[in-house]
């Protein structure tokens, strides 16, 4: 390509816009346009704007479907600020021969450290004192008020043994916690033991979930999932909303099917004042906020920027999400 590619950003970028900033690289090598508004663009106004652009930076709330495809025939790289992916239709790219990027690996840390954050939130009840002070209904000290459940020397169970599940263990190391995990395959060096999902339900004293959405974990923590595991665990959630049966999540608070949970995902996002999911019982939650520190938001943007420079470029981007758009370009070259 001779002329600049143009690239369109679904949002405002964090790391300013100082010259090493993730918004000055995409400038340099690129016409660029940014929504600037802090809402993300309607589905109609996104597919507008990006409709003449070769890339696209992308978030977990813009839907890059067969339909905005359609809409944007000249795209050629869509790099998602996020690891997870699931608002993009991937085969879709695939077919079109337009690449997807992610942001694994500079997140993990972070995203584990939410995650043990509520674990403790929710086991030591952070917010009922919080709201108790704040309330007026902070008594005298007293033996049996606000008492929350061992974190330290508890089990932990991580559903999927990923990089973000991995690094929750590493941190209930330090909490003498036994770790245990459920996963399709045996991860070798995962600091924990693999047990079957039966097993890691019975035997959790909290659960934390670090599968990515699929259409095969749709749903998968369900009332099943809640009546298996004990009444006195905890469970814990930061990947995506839609891994759980949130009535069935909360059945299983009101009965007291498990004693809490804390969630940093639910559905929907946002959430509206009036869910259900708000009257529930023993339940700590965050606005999706598990890597929304300065710094790994500034990694992720410029991990995004590298794949979307690496793409318009014609070279194969570190973190691609569908390398077969190669293999699909070799075959038909032949
Ligand atoms: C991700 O990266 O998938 C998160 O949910 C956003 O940080």
């Amino acid at each position: 390509m001779t002329e600049r590619p143009r690239v369109f950003i679904s949002r405002t970028l964090p790391g300013g816009t100082g010259p090493a900033s993730p918004l000055a690289r995409v400038l340099d090598a690129a016409e660029v346009d940014v929504w600037p508004d802090f809402p993300p663009p309607s589905p109609d106004t996104f597919a507008t704007r990006a409709r003449d652009v070769h890339g696209v930076l992308t978030t977990l709330t813009e839907r890059v479907n067969a339909e905005f495809l359609e809409a944007c025939p000249l795209l050629r790289v869509v790099a998602n600020i996020a690891v997870g992916y699931d608002n993009i239709d991937v085969p879709a790219c695939t077919e079109r021969g337009v690449l997807v990027t992610n942001t694994p690996g500079v997140l993990t840390d972070t995203t584990a450290d939410m995650a043990f954050a509520l674990m403790l939130a929710v086991a030591r009840r952070l917010a009922d004192g919080e709201r108790a002070i704040r309330d007026g209904e902070w008594g005298p000290w007293h033996p049996t008020w606000l008492l929350g459940t061992e974190v330290h020397g508890s089990t932990l169970g991580l559903l999927g043994p990923g990089r973000i599940a991995a690094a929750v263990a590493r941190r209930a190391r330090g909490f003498d916690m036994r770790v245990i995990y459920c996963g399709r395959r045996e991860v070798p060096d995962f600091p924990g033991e693999r047990v079957t999902m039966d097993e890691l339900l019975a035997q959790s004293d909290f659960i934390s979930v670090h599968v990515p959405l699929t259409d095969e974990t749709a749903g998968i923590c369900d009332r099943s999932f809640f009546e298996r595991m004990q009444p006195h665990a905890i469970f814990v959630n930061t990947t995506r909303g839609g891994v759980v049966d949130q009535p069935a999540l909360i059945a299983a608070l009101h009965d007291g099917q498990i004693a809490g949970a804390g969630l940093d995902v639910m559905t929907p996002e946002p959430l509206p004042v009036d869910d259900p999911l708000l009257d529930a019982p023993n339940l700590v939650l965050t606005p999706h906020v598990g890597s929304a520190t300065h710094t790994t938001r500034v990694k992720m943007a410029h991990l995004a920027v590298d794949g979307l420079l690496a793409g318009l470029a014609g070279l194969q981007p570190q973190h691609l999400v569908n390398p077969e758009v190669y293999a699909q370009a070799g075959e038909q070259k032949q």
